[in-house]
């Protein structure tokens, strides 16, 4: 159940029916193109702005999950370039049905069983921290890395991650935790094909084979940042 939450990363750009509890809630993830039921055909510029670095719809309301919070930290540049993909995208018809979200629902919602809406966490008002200019440099890689908080913790060094109740952590990724042992080269190779350096195969709930597609320098800026971290202990749990 939870797996179907974490699917935003590899994010199915026509959009489905994302996550369902029968009689609590129904949060579909929205059809990005301009066809039939795809928001493409109505965002503005600014509409898409306001959705991806504030997790805020057109009307106002927060989105659910979205994870904004990482977002937000995009450069224009970036940002301009990931809109300008998605308006490019052949348009898909698919109607989806509204988000739902009964009762029992917003009592799961209200003891902190989800994620908060990033919106709530996002000061809209203030400017996010200018972006560095890419290069293979511990700024850059801590920029690249706002994405893995999302499920590695505010400090990367690891979370609970999990359907409500059954959390597991994820893994610690500052010098605290395995990583300490492995070379840049072992780093990429399992970005690149899920296969760590003490040859564990991650689950695709790691989004190794989107974050694999990063250039060889970005993963190395990545790997500054990681290894330059202080060394924590595995957090997450309580
Ligand atoms: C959607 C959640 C999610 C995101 C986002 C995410 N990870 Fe992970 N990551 C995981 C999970 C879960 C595991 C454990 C997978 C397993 O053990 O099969 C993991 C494992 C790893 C491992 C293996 C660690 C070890 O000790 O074996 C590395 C390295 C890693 N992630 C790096 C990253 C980096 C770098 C980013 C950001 C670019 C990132 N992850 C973003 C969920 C995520």
């Amino acid at each position: 159940m939870f797996k179907k939450i974490l699917k935003w990363v590899g994010i199915i750009l026509g959009g489905q029916v994302y996550f369902t509890v029968p009689g609590m809630l129904t949060i579909p993830t929205p059809n990005l193109t301009a066809g039939a039921g795809g928001v493409g055909a109505t965002f503005s510029d600014e509409d898409w702005v306001r959705a991806i670095r504030h997790g805020v719809r057109p009307d106002g309301s927060a989105l659910f999950i979205m994870p904004s919070k990482a977002f937000h930290y995009l450069s224009d540049e970036d940002l301009g370039a990931v809109i300008a993909y998605v308006k490019s995208l052949s348009p898909v018809d698919n109607p989806m049905p509204e988000r739902r979200v009964e009762l029992l629902g917003r009592m799961m919602i209200g003891v902190g069983m989800f994620p908060p809406f990033a919106a709530d966490w996002i000061d809209h008002a203030g400017q996010a921290p200018a972006a560095p200019q890419p290069g293979v440099n511990i700024a850059y890689g801590e920029y690249l890395a706002h994405i893995c908080t999302e499920c590695h913790g505010a400090n990367l060094n690891g979370a609970p991650f999990g359907p409500p109740g059954q959390e597991v952590p994820s893994p610690n990724l500052t010098p605290g935790g395995e990583l300490a042992a492995w070379s840049e080269e072992g780093f990429i190779h399992t970005l690149r094909t899920g296969v760590t350096p003490s040859m564990q195969t991650l689950s695709e709930e790691m989004p190794w084979k989107s974050f694999g597609q990063m250039t060889d320098d970005e993963l190395k800026a990545l790997w500054l940042y990681l290894h330059s971290l202080p060394a924590r202990e595995q957090g997450g749990m309580k």
